[in-house]
C-alpha cells in the first residue's frame, strides 16, 4: 500500500473556518443557549416570493425532471446576457456563459481551467477563505498580497508589481470585498485592469456583491472599464447575495469561449447541469426587477451604520466604514494581551473563542482570511440581534484590564 488513507492533495485542504464558527453557534443554540451569530455570510431574508413561485411551477414541469445541458438552460443563459448588459454594461454572447453550482463552483472551475502546476495567482488579503484553497487544489500557487486599514484594504499597483514574477498568471480581484467590505473606486479598477493587460495577466473578477454598495460607492466591472482585458478575463457572479438565494446554488462564469468551453467540459464530468428548479428560480430572479434587492440593500445599509458606530465605541476596537457587501472587519488588536474575565487572549482566534464562550456571540477571526488581528462580522442579521450582539461584546470587552 502506498500513501495515507486521504490523498495528500485533499488532506492539505483546511476546513472552512466560517462554517466551523457557524456550526459551533448552532450547536450551542441547540443546547438552548441564545447565541447571536455574526458568522454566516448570507442574507437573513427569505428569497423573494416571485422567485419561489417560479420554482414551484418548475417543480411540476416534467422538463425539469431530466438532465439538461451542462452549460445551463438556454433561457437562463440568454437572460444572463441581458442581465449583464443591464447591470454592468458588458456585452457577452450566451456561449461565453457557464451556469454553475454557486459562484463557488465558477471560481473552482476557473482556476482548474487556467492553472498549470506552479502557476502563481495574486490574491489580495484579507481574502475570502475559499480562494487560496481552490487555487491550490487546481495546482496553482496563491501569492498573498497584504492590505490593511491604512489603505482601506485596497491594493496598489506598486504592491501588485512587487508580487509579480515570471510565473504569475492570474490576478484574483474582488470588489465589493468579502471579508473587508472595501469597494475599489472606478479609477483604481481601471488602473489595475490596465496593469494586468500590460503584463499579459489574466484577471478573475468576483462580482457576487455587485448590488450591495452603499453611500457614494459604486460598482464597476473591470472588463467594461478596460475592454482590452476581455480576452483574458473571467467574471464570476451569482444569485446568492443579491436575491437572498444562498441555498439555491446558482452562479455563473463569463469568459472567453475557449475558457468557458473547457470549464463546461470539466463540469460535465463533475456535476453536470445545475438543478433545473434552481435554474428556473434564478431565471425569475435575474429577469425580474431589482426592487426586492434594493429593499434588502437598504436594510443592510442601516445595519452597516449601526454596527460601525457601535463597534467604534468599544475601547480597543477600530472599524472602517464598510462600503459594500455585508461585513464589518474591525481590528481587535487593541484588546489582545489584556485580561478579560481571567483570560488573556493574544490572538484574534483566541478572542473569538472568548466571545462565543463568554458572551455567546459568534464572529469569524481574521486568521481565516489571512488577516490575524481582526474579526469579520456579518451584518446580515436582524437589527435587534445586531444591537444585542454588539452590546454583549461591549460588555465583555469593557471588562478588559
Ligand atoms: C466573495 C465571494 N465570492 C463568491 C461567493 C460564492 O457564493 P455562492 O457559491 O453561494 O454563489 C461568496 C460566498 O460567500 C463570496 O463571499
Amino acid at each position: 500500500m502506498t500513501g495515507g488513507r486521504i490523498s495528500a492533495r485533499i488532506a492539505a485542504v483546511s476546513p472552512s473556518a466560517t462554517l466551523a464558527v457557524d456550526a459551533k453557534a448552532k450547536a450551542l443554540q441547540a443546547q438552548g443557549e441564545s447565541v447571536i451569530g455574526f458568522g454566516a455570510g448570507e442574507p437573513d431574508f427569505a428569497t423573494p416570493e416571485h422567485i419561489v413561485a417560479a420554482a414551484e411551477v418548475a417543480c411540476r414541469d416534467p422538463r425539469s425532471h431530466k438532465y439538461s445541458p451542462t452549460a445551463g438552460l438556454p433561457e437562463l443563459r440568454e437572460a444572463l446576457v441581458a442581465k449583464t448588459r443591464r447591470d454592468s454594461g458588458l456585452e457577452v454572447a450566451p456561449a461565453q456563459i457557464l451556469v454553475t453550482n454557486g459562484g463557488k463552483q465558477a471560481i473552482a472551475n476557473s482556476f482548474a481551467v487556467l492553472c498549470d502546476p506552479g502557476d502563481e495567482v495574486l490574491v489580495l488579503a484579507p481574502y475570502w477563505t475559499t480562494y487560496p484553497e481552490v487555487i491550490a487544489l487546481a495546482g496553482g500557487v496563491p501569492v498573498v498580497i497584504t492590505t490593511d486599514v491604512a489603505s482601506g484594504f485596497r491594493a496598489t499597483i506598486d504592491q501588485l508589481e512587487a508580487a509579480r514574477t515570471p510565473r504569475t498568471k492570474v490576478l484574483l480581484f474582488v470588489s465589493p470585498s468579502n471579508p473587508t467590505g472595501a469597494v475599489y473606486p472606478r479609477h483604481e479598477i481601471e488602473a489595475i485592469g490596465r496593469w494586468a493587460v500590460e503584463q499579459g495577466l489574466w484577471v478573475l473578477t468576483d462580482e457576487i456583491y455587485e448590488h450591495l454598495v452603499y453611500g457614494g460607492a459604486e460598482h464597476h466591472s473591470m472588463p467594461v472599464l478596460v475592454p482590452e482585458l476581455a480576452e483574458r478575463c473571467v467574471v464570476v457572479n451569482g444569485v446568492a447575495k443579491t436575491y437572498a438565494m444562498t441555498g439555491w446554488r446558482v452562479g455563473w462564469m463569463i469568459g472567453p469561449t475557449d475558457v468557458v468551453t473547457a470549464a463546461t467540459n470539466l463540469q460535465s464530468h463533475e456535476t453536470s447541469n445545475v438543478a433545473n428548479v434552481s435554474q428556473r428560480a434564478a431565471l425569475a430572479a435575474v429577469s425580474g426587477d431589482l426592487a426586492a434587492a434594493a429593499a434588502m440593500r437598504d436594510a443592510f445599509d442601516r445595519r452597516r451604520l449601526t454596527i460601525h458606530a457601535m463597534l467604534n465605541e468599544i475601547e480597543g476596537i477600530t472599524c472602517l466604514l464598510p462600503e459594500g457587501a455585508f461585513y464589518a472587519f474591525p481590528s481587535v488588536e487593541g484588546l489582545l494581551g489584556h485580561d478579560i474575565r481571567g483570560h488573556r487572549p493574544t490572538t484574534s482566534a483566541e478572542l473569538a473563542e472568548l466571545a462565543i464562550d463568554e458572551a455567546k456571540v459568534a464572529v469569524v477571526p481574521g486568521e481565516a482570511f489571512g488577516a490575524p488581528g481582526y474579526f469579520r462580522m456579518s451584518y446580515a442579521l436582524g437589527d435587534d440581534d445586531l444591537v444585542e450582539g454588539v452590546s454583549r461584546l461591549a460588555k465583555l470587552f469593557g471588562d478588559a484590564a
